[in-house]
């Protein structure tokens, strides 16, 4: 089946939000099929995020995301790639629809990083790419 890789960001593990965000996963009807929390480094970043290397928020995003642990998941079902996208709403958790992670829990973004709790694969090969790099395989 589809798999995707979901990252609960640092701002939602920091409030709590963990398991809120993997009950929606599941009620949506998804297998989490791995659940780890992590502490991300700043390799793994670079290759997590090397299509934003150079942007501004590139920067600020890395060292937001080394601020606290992340919770790493593997959730798989058909359509998961999108059908969480979905789920995630918005990049910006002002503009994100209310019934979405990001609609109905997010804050604004504010001045210097965007903290949008959750990051869900874009693509089947974001999504094989990624969940190698935060489950990497002996
Ligand atoms: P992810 O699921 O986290 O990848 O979100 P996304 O696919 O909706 O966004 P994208 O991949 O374009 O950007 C990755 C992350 O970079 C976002 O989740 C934000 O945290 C941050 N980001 C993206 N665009 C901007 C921007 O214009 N300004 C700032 N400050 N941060 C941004
Ligand atoms: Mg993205």
């Amino acid at each position: 089946p589809e798999r995707t890789l979901v990252l609960v960001k640092p701002d939602g593990v920091r409030r709590g939000l963990s398991g809120e965000i993997l009950r929606r996963i599941e009620a949506k009807g998804y297998t989490l099929t791995a659940v780890e929390l992590k502490n991300a480094t700043p390799d793994v970043l670079a290759q997590h995020y090397a299509e934003h290397e150079g942007k501004p928020f590139y920067a600020p995003l890395v060292e937001f995301m080394l601020s606290g642990p992340v919770l790493a998941v593997v959730a798989e079902g058909q359509g998961v790639i999108a059908g969480f996208r979905s789920l995630a709403g918005a990049t910006d958790p002002t503009a994100a629809a209310p019934g979405t992670i990001r609609g109905d829990l997010g804050r604004d973004w504010g001045l210097k990083v965007q903290q949008n709790l959750v990051h869900g694969s874009d693509s089947p090969e974001s999504a094989e790419r990624e969940i190698g790099l935060w489950f990497p395989q002996p």
